[in-house]
């Protein structure tokens, strides 16, 4: 028998029990061995009393008991996990963990501690689809030549109603909580954080490339406007949060932000609280990945197939997919140089050659304008809507410094990139 230990029993670790229950049969069978939860770690003992497990609050019952041979954390935060992890390494325990952040700032530290100790994480990226296991196993032959994907269901589910139903953003943001989708911190999901934690996770395993997410360019969702999804329509395009790892020469260029898909790319299909992610490899060529990126029982699905796996034993692939460092050093691109085409939506006064002012600030950083629209706002003001050709992320932003001084620009500018 495998005893295991949860530290956080909330909406995954519940799915997680109930899976190790209702599926023991199958389970057991795959894993070689009967599978049980000896323990559950819990912030308010009262809140787990319907749970059929026991129940602690305190996490070195699980650390310092020497039956359990797994510690599954599920309780989420950075630092904290970090030291009841390192514990549980050092007393030799299996570590299963769905918590990206944690390894967006840890994982080299834990992969080092871990060594031959099972240390997986399948659940921490993209939930329920098994990413981990296909970019670190099923694509290892490859040079992964870019990572592109929607990566928190959360976004999904709020850009996905607001673009088909026209809702509006904090009413979508407290549905997609109450659904148990988004962060315990929305501003995790919202602002781009929680899939940069991911797109992090992934950019190790295909580059063996050691960022933290301080170092990449993060924008998330808030801020994008009816206007915006028109405009978006009118075009043909859709707007997804995306994470994109891709590698030019011996650079990779990491970044997370909301862009304008076009209607007939794959990605711009996927709704809702699903994930998709898009990896193309140097001999394979495009892969695409598809399911729930969120809620319990997707996460927990992913869970409990790292401790089956755990359970029985073999051979193990190393944490981060790399048994020694690769011998090309690949480096960080600096995002000022990651270039990319541009939306701008532009509040203005309406007044003759504002247009033609503005225009010329466009030339002076040599960026070319591929469409613009104007609609009418209230009186004497109009919207501007600017579609670029490409341009780098530094000639973008200092020009919309520039226009945010003009004053015929009555709003701060907002700008999202075009995929
Ligand atoms: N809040 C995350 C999301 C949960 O919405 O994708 C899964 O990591």
């Amino acid at each position: 028998m495998t005893r295991i230990g949860i530290i956080g029993v909330g909406t995954v670790g519940r799915a997680v029990v109930s899976i190790l229950e209702e599926n023991a049969s199958i389970i057991s069978a795959r894993a070689g061995d009967e599978i049980v939860v000896k323990c559950g770690v819990v912030r308010d003992l009262a809140k787990g009393s319907d749970l059929t497990i026991a129940l602690s609050q305190d996490p070195y019952d699980i650390l310092n008991d020497p039956e359990i041979d797994i510690v599954v954390e599920l309780m989420g935060g950075v630092e904290l996990p970090f030291e009841l992890l390192k514990q549980a390494l050092k007393s030799g325990k299996a570590v299963v963990t769905a918590n990206k952040a944690l390894l967006a700032y840890h994982r080299y530290e834990l992969q080092e501690m871990a060594g031959e100790i099972p240390f997986e994480y399948e659940a921490s990226v993209a939930g329920g689809i098994p990413i981990i296991n296909a970019l670190r196993d099923g694509l290892s032959a490859n040079h992964i030549l870019s990572i592109m994907g929607i990566m928190n269901g959360t976004c999904n589910f709020m850009l996905t109603k607001m673009m088909n139903e026209g809702a509006d953003f904090n009413t979508v943001l407290s549905e997609a909580q109450r659904l148990g989708y988004a962060e315990a911190d929305p501003t995790f999901d919202i602002g781009g954080f929680d899939a940069a934690h991911k797109l992090l996770i992934l950019a190790s395993i295909a580059y063996g490339i050691d960022a933290k997410p301080e170092e990449i360019l993060i924008e998330g969702i808030s801020g994008i406007t009816q206007d915006d999804i028109a405009f978006a329509k009118e075009f043909g395009y859709t707007i997804k949060l995306l994470g994109i790892a891709k590698r030019d020469g011996d650079e990779v260029e990491l970044r997370v932000h909301a862009a304008l898909v076009k209607n007939d790319a794959m990605i711009a299909k996927i709704d809702g609280v699903m994930n998709g992610i898009s990896v193309i490899g140097d001999r394979v060529g495009e892969t695409l990945y598809y399911g729930p990126g969120a809620g319990g029982n997707a996460t927990a699905s992913a869970v409990v197939a790292n401790i089956i796996d755990i359970v029985r034993s073999g051979k193990r692939s190393p944490m981060l997919g790399f048994n020694h460092p690769l011998e090309e050093k690949l480096r960080l691109k600096n995002s000022d140089d990651i270039q990319s085409k541009y939306y701008l939506r532009l509040r203005v006064s309406d007044k003759p050659g504002i247009l033609a002012q503005i225009t010329r600030l466009f030339a002076n950083y040599t960026i070319s304008i591929e469409a613009v629209i104007q609609r009418p706002s209230e009186t004497e003001c109009a919207h501007l809507l600017f579609a670029t050709h490409e341009a780098t992320e530094r000639s973008i932003r200092l020009l919309i410094a520039e226009l945010k001084d003009l004053d015929a620009v009555l709003e701060e500018p907002f700008m999202i990139r075009i995929v």
